[in-house]
């Protein structure tokens, strides 16, 4: 049901024989697996964050398969939205024998049949960039979650647009002394979309740049959404518009493919700040269209992931990972403008 991958990182046919014969449960007390199972869902494989992010988990994989002569066999679902749909891939790979489960949530506020079926398997599960709450990671003490501070983000993108008016006061193009601004916003309800929005707009003002706010739309994360709401808002408010934070990087493209589509000469547009840093966000900071991003960085979340699915696999120490509370990996944040970018592009 909906499985997109299945992978053994390396040697193919060897690692699927040895995971016949060696099975999969890498039990604590034991001896050393030969080979492991991680089942992953995500809510989404379109998404352009979580794809990049599930690239890098693959590639360390094969990495660490190296390093550690272990197999690592890795299902990769797609839920394609359904929270219905996930918690039956979810059980599919319970059923699957798989020492572990990262569970990318479509809703966040339903991990409760997951995290039952689990339990009773008594198979640790990892959530990931969709962040449940808090009560909800505390009912057992074998879920984990592994993501980055929503609020830093926000802050970081907040000064990126503070800078940028500071060092180009002619980006107040009415020169009324303030910013008239819009916001591209991502799913609601989402940990990412509401904090990003507060704190964006409280840097700002923090930073001394005052602002009025023209209006907001939800355009889920997605770049063809954010397209058609900034046509909308640009109909609306003309020429008004002085900057737009996006919630992410890919609806600072929408608005940047608006932008294109539109009249407007390039020397006009308005400034544009975003968050993720993926290989398109970065490559529009290299160009000059958006003023800076905010690196959410998931190589290092794919790499806690799956440096915690395996100690968790093979009944492995936690202690060097460093878990915040016994649960929580939080990556940092980074600020990613013109003179940092090259750094980011690979
Ligand atoms: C990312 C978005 C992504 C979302 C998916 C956020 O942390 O910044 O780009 O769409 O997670 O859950």
């Amino acid at each position: 049901m909906g499985k997109i991958k299945r992978i053994c990182a390396a040697g193919l046919a060897l690692v699927l024989a040895v995971g016949m014969l060696a099975g999969c449960a890498g039990t604590a007390g034991q001896s050393e697996p030969k080979s492991i199972k991680i089942g992953v869902s995500v809510y989404d494989q379109y998404d352009t964050f979580v794809s990049q992010l599930m690239a890098d988990f693959n590639a360390y994989a094969s990495r660490r398969e190296e390093e550690t002569g272990v197999a690592i066999n890795i299902e990769i679902y797609n839920a394609a939205g359904s929270q219905t749909t996930q918690n039956g891939q979810v059980e599919e790979m319970l059923d699957d024998g798989c020492d572990v489960i990262c569970v990318n949530l479509v809703d966040r506020t339903e991990p409760t049949t997951i995290i039952d079926m689990a339990e009773k398997k008594n198979v640790p599960v990892i959530f990931f960039n969709r962040e449940l709450v808090a009560e909800d990671l505390e009912r057992w003490d074998r879920l984990y979650y592994v993501g980055a501070k929503a609020f830093e983000s926000g802050v970081m993108e907040g000064e990126i647009a503070a800078d940028a008016f500071k060092e180009h006061p002619e980006a107040d193009k009415n020169g009324d002394g303030m910013i008239q601004y819009i916001v591209l916003e991502g799913e609601a309800g989402h940990q990412d979309a509401i904090v990003r929005t507060e704190y964006a707009v409280s840097t700002i003002v923090e930073n001394g740049v005052e602002v009025e706010k023209l209006g907001y739309a939800i355009a889920n994360w997605n770049r063809a959404q954010a397209q058609t709401k900034m046509a909308q808002m640009m109909s609306e408010y003309e020429t008004e518009i002085e900057l737009v934070i996006a919630n992410n990087d890919d609806m600072a493209l929408g608005a940047i493919d608006a932008l294109k589509a539109s009249e407007l000469d390039r020397e006009k547009w308005p400034v544009i700040v975003g968050i993720d840093g993926t290989d398109v966000g970065l490559a529009a900071v290299a160009a000059g269209e958006m003023a800076g991003t905010v690196y959410n960085d998931k190589r290092g979340q794919a790499h806690a992931m799956l440096d915690l699915a395996y100690e968790l696999s093979v009944g492995g120490d936690l202690t060097g990972l460093d878990l915040e509370d016994g649960k929580y990996i939080r990556l940092p944040y980074a600020k990613v403008g013109p003179d940092e970018v090259e750094t980011y592009m690979e």
